[in-house]
């Protein structure tokens, strides 16, 4: 049965691959991004039942809007894809305040502002899945890329806890963790680097961006088989709490795992010893 689909960040990457993919199954879809016309060259000659909405995910008047138009178009909105989002990268001190805030109010409060507009629309239905964009590093913390993890791992938190919220309702969401996929994420035209040089650090940060640079375009994960999975999720009856992208993430998450189980049994006496009597 075809679903309506609202993704965020569909002009380029991942978010076009999602919608590509969904318009492909007969969905309808709701694309959205910052420039309409970027947008609507990212579907030149895809068919399908599309509508495009500009869509700045900072601004929450935007995106009660966006939801609004979409709801009075197809008549709700049965899939959110949260995919929106970039990399501010560089080690933490080399950050500012201002790059900090402005990556936190993308990847974090932009999920928040249109998830709040959505879900009145997915309760009132009593059914919805909600896709949240984090990252093999919302799982696994990496050198040079202490901001951007920071929001990831935020996603995470928030996204877990809401799955609790809302299941009551038949909203499903599912915590998508992609490792390295061939976009623009690590092209200039996307990512940002802190530019407070330090010298303590000089050695350090350009190792770390040479690495990163290194990665652009030449990642191993493939956007439009990760749209078509997102395809398949959707149309499964108990859609996973996490999803995870890519045989790196796999790899990075898994070990991660295993070595916060080490260091709970290793600390494990002391970590106890705190329970008490008062
Ligand atoms: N590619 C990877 O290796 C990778 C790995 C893990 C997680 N992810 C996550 O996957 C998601 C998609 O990334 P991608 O790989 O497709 O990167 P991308 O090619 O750089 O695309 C990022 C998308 O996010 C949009 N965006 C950024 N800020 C926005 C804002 N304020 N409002 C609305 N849209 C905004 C961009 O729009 P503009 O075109 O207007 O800039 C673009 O459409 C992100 O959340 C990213 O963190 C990617």
């Amino acid at each position: 049965m075809s679903k309506t689909w609202f993704i965020t960040g569909a002009g380029r990457g991942i978010g076009t691959e999602v919608a590509k993919a969904a318009l492909a199954a007969g969905h309808n879809v709701v694309a959205t991004g910052r420039h309409r016309k970027q947008v609507q060259q990212a579907f030149e000659g895809t068919k399908g039942q599309l509508l495009i909405i500009e869509l700045d995910v900072t601004s929450p008047e935007r995106a009660d809007f966006a939801v609004d138009a979409a709801v009075t178009h197809f008549g709700g909105i049965d899939v959110l894809v949260n995919n929106a989002g970039y990399g501010q990268i560089g080690l933490f001190e080399e950050n500012g305040a201002d790059d900090i805030e402005r990556q936190f109010a993308t990847n974090v409060f932009g999920m928040f502002h249109v998830t709040r507009a959505v879900l009145p629309v997915m309760r009132w239905q009593r059914a919805g899945r909600i896709f949240n964009f984090s990252s093999m590093g919302g799982m696994v913390g990496f050198a040079g890329a202490s901001i951007y993890c920071s929001t990831k791992f935020a996603v995470e938190g928030f996204s877990e806890s809401l799955a609790m919220e809302i299941a009551q309702f038949g909203i499903h969401v599912t915590i998508v963790e992609p490792g390295f996929f061939q976009t623009d994420f690590l092209d200039e035209s996307s990512v940002r680097y802190g530019e407070q040089g330090i010298k303590d650090y000089a050695s350090f940060s350009s190792e770390t961006r040479t690495t990163y640079d290194g990665y652009s375009y030449k990642q191993a994960g493939n956007p439009a088989k990760l749209g078509s999975a997102l395809v398949e999720l959707a149309a499964s009856r108990e859609p996973p709490l996490r999803y995870v992208a890519g045989s790196d993430a796999v790899k990075g998450i898994a070990t991660k795992l295993d070595s916060v189980h080490a260091e709970i049994n290793k600390w494990r006496s002391l970590s106890i010893s705190t329970d008490g009597s008062f």
